[in-house]
């Protein structure tokens, strides 16, 4: 799995980070990002992971969070 943000879409909810805090983090203006390949998907998430991030897209109010399997 890999997964980036789509930051042109992303409004800052903040949601992604308390749902999946090892994967995504927010810039100076609050805009999410993939902390572990610096939103370039290029890094496989740990299989630990899988759950968080599933969820963190799920629940991102303007679907942002874009997840390869
Ligand atoms: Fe942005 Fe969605 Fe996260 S709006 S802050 S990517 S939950």
């Amino acid at each position: 799995m890999t997964t980036w943000v789509d930051k042109d879409t992303c409004i800052a909810c903040g949601a992604c980070g308390a749902t999946a805090p090892d994967v995504f983090d927010y810039d100076d203006e609050g805009l999410a990002f993939n902390k572990i390949d610096d939103n370039s998907n290029t890094a496989e998430i740990p299989d630990i992971l899988f759950d968080d991030v599933r969820d963190a897209a799920e629940g991102c109010p303007t679907d942002s969070i874009k997840v390869e399997e």
